[in-house]
């Protein structure tokens, strides 16, 4: 089905933002906008065949202009936290931005999520909406020109695939990833507790206290991160295990059990009132499960929705951060 194409917003510098509609021949329907290459909502049916927008953001352009949760956004170069806002690469010291605390998080001050992707409509592709960015050798600290393409496509069997590629001139480092916030049960349904989830993962990286990863990583089983089978999101959330009590919930990666060659089912959502089942495949070695615990009321989304603390989930299949 042809993908639509409307003006969504216009930059402080006159760059223009486009919105673009990915539709399937079921009724699914995504919205994918240029400024952060986000994903600003996506009906999906439920048991009934009702439709459901199972994405938190909001509800114009100037919402995500001024927003500072990364709902629905790409990330990038480096998702999650580099402690220090430092690396050595090739005896090399570099330096980023320390914009959460004293650790750099999802590649800086204006980071991919916050930059106007250019888009093209991939014709021959069925439902592929390509995105493209330059960023340029020193941005935001890191080296190398780093050519970024990110492919958006919306199949028939209701999966909203997202490849990520990139070259550069220079060594560099790199971990992308998209941030969208889950709720299946509507976007604006409250919180997410009743959720069950799987991660398919027996270890998961350690935090210190600051959400920085030691470099400990530790088996799930007894502990509240054993996500092995479907297990409400709420069930431990509020223990007192370290790890839980530092991200103030869950907010730390997950050791997929994966070969990372193989595409892997790492996940499983479903929120039974609806039926609605999310499956996140992916070939990266970790994936961050964020229960929102940063929400905190004070952004209204699409339909005027007052996003609280755990009223989503995120999933961001990644590399391990901190490396
Ligand atoms: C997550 C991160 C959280 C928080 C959030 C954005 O990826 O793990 O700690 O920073 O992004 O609010």
């Amino acid at each position: 089905m042809a993908i639509e194409k409307k003006l969504f917003g216009i930059m402080p510098s006159g760059e223009e933002v486009y919105l673009y509609t990915l539709k399937n021949s079921n009724g699914m329907k995504t919205e994918i906008c240029t400024y952060g290459g986000t994903i600003v909502s996506s009906m999906v049916p439920d048991k009934n065949g009702e439709f459901h927008d199972v994405v938190l953001g909001y509800a114009d352009f100037e919402g995500y202009l001024k927003g500072d949760k990364y709902f629905g956004s790409l990330i990038g170069r480096f998702g999650n936290r580099i402690q220090y806002g430092k690396f050595i690469l090739n005896d090399k010291e570099y330096v980023l931005a320390q914009n959460n605390g004293e650790n750099h998080l999802h590649g800086g001050l204006k980071g991919f999520d916050k930059v106007v992707w250019d888009a093209m409509i991939i014709e021959d592709e069925p439902n592929t909406l390509e995105l493209s960015y330059l960023s340029k050798d020193g941005e935001e600290g890191y080296p190398g020109n780093l050519a970024v393409k990110v492919k958006y496509v919306l199949t028939e069997d209701n999966a909203l695939e997202i490849i990520y590629m990139a070259t550069t001139d220079k060594d560099t480092i790199i971990n992308l990833t998209n941030h969208a916030y889950f709720n299946l049960s509507g976007h604006s349904s409250g919180d997410v507790l009743d959720h069950k989830l799987m991660i398919n993962a027996d270890k998961f990286t350690v935090n210190d206290k600051f959400s920085i990863p030691t470099g400990e990583i530790k088996d799930v089983a007894d502990t509240p991160m054993d996500f092995r089978t479907l297990t409400p999101i709420g069930k431990n959330i509020e223990s007192d295990y370290d790890q839980i009590v530092f991200g103030n919930g869950y907010d730390h990666n997950w050791v997929l059990n994966t070969n990372c060659s193989d595409t892997l089912k790492a996940a499983q959502a479903i929120a039974e009132n609806t039926g609605i089942v999310m499956d996140v495949y992916t070939t990266t070695p970790g994936v961050q499960f964020y229960s929102a615990n940063f929400l905190d009321g004070l952004d209204v989304g699409k339909d005027k929705a007052i996003y609280k603390m755990r009223n989503g989930f995120c999933l961001e299949t990644q590399y391990f951060p901190n490396k």
